[in-house]
């Protein structure tokens, strides 16, 4: 009896010590990945195609949301430094409210590669993976100046703006990006922007919230447009905008629809194309960006320097980060089949 009690003991310490050795190995592959929200679409993509990738390469991962709220995120990080990551995955809500944390994170060693949204006023950051953002918005503002004819004609167009949020620093790049094409038309009066908002702070959305961009636009055309007063397009930075613009026309513009852009190629706003309810949309394929951010933790945890595309383009205050910029896909209802549905990025029935 006492010799089964004691093998028992034993086999319990074995599988103990076991267990341990276990964790300990998994915590030198512990990767921390912090997301914005839960309540866009493309996070959770992101989300879910990060941690899949890094499990795939050998990594665990702990993956965090944090509902669009700052303190939270700060403590995610905070709880993922002293959880022992080794490298952090950092998608901010706001880039400029990470220097504290991440100067905790730079102390112990641990790479930070700022994820879509680059972090602003730290040296923390080691790397910096997104899409080509300043391009996103030339391609939103060459589709209006196209659509509209611009060279061609003398208009005027009625035209509207809405961009994103001021603490992310890709609101402004989307805004450049669109409005160096359509700034000059506005100038030559072939654009007039009826509301007067044309100015970055007049147009950002905070949060990026569908609801915000929907009662600015409501109050748009209860000013502008109600009185039949046609409006030819509104320049959205991306989709969660766009669907704010689009419930607001519905429920009070009674004019012909207007050209609508967009980013993301959200399932409501692919539909939304599809109905004819927005011009176009910016297709950013999340599972490139993963890839590209899988190599980058690769890299660095062979202590190697990760793969880069441009080392000019985005300084953060501190640094120019080195980054890695994927090519983003001009996208509408002419080729969503191609580009969304063959490409395996949705199934059909899900934009039924
Ligand atoms: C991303 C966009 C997204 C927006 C709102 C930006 O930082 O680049 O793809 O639509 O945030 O979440």
């Amino acid at each position: 009896m006492k010799k089964k009690f004691l093998s028992v003991l034993l086999a319990g310490a074995m599988l103990f010590t076991l267990a341990a050795g276990c964790a300990k190995k998994e915590d030198s592959k512990k990767i921390g990945v912090a997301m914005p929200t839960k309540d866009l679409q493309r996070w959770n993509q992101d989300g879910d195609n990060m941690k899949k990738k890094l499990e795939e390469a050998g990594f665990t991962v702990d993956l965090q949301y944090a509902a669009n709220d700052i303190p939270t995120q700060q403590n995610q990080i905070e709880n993922m430094i002293n959880g022992g990551c080794k490298v952090l995955v950092i998608a901010s809500i706001d880039g400029d409210s990470l220097g504290t944390v991440l100067a905790t994170a730079k102390e112990k060693n641990i790479p930070v590669i700022a994820y879509d949204r680059l972090i602003m006023n730290t040296d923390a950051v080691a790397y910096y993976a997104t899409f080509d953002n300043y391009k996103v918005g030339t391609i939103q503002g060459e589709y209006l100046r196209d659509q509209l004819n611009l060279e061609g004609t003398d208009g005027p167009y009625n035209m509207e703006i809405f961009t994103g949020d001021p603490g992310d620093n890709n609101a402004r790049f989307f805004y450049n990006g669109a409005m160096d094409v359509l700034r000059p038309y506005i100038e030559a009066g072939k654009i007039n922007v009826k509301s007067g908002q044309i100015e970055f702070d007049q147009v950002a959305t905070a949060n990026w919230a569908t609801e915000n961009a929907q009662s600015r636009m409501d109050a748009i055309i209860s000013g502008n447009y109600a009185d039949g007063t046609k409006l030819d397009a509104v320049l959205c930075s991306n989709d969660s905008t766009a669907l704010g613009v689009a419930n607001a026309l519905e429920a009070g513009y009674t004019g012909d629809y207007p050209f609508i852009t967009g980013q993301d190629c959200d399932i409501a706003n692919v539909k939304n194309m599809i109905a004819g309810k927005q011009s176009m949309s910016v297709f950013k394929d999340t599972r490139t960006l993963a890839d590209q951010v899988v190599e980058m933790v690769k890299a660095i945890m062979e202590g190697k320097e990760a793969p880069t595309n441009d080392k000019e383009t985005y300084n953060n205050g501190v640094k120019v980060v080195p980054s890695y910029l994927c090519t983003p896909v001009f996208a509408d209802a002419n080729n969503y089949k191609t580009i969304l549905i063959e490409s395996g990025y949705y199934t059909e029935d899900k934009l039924a």
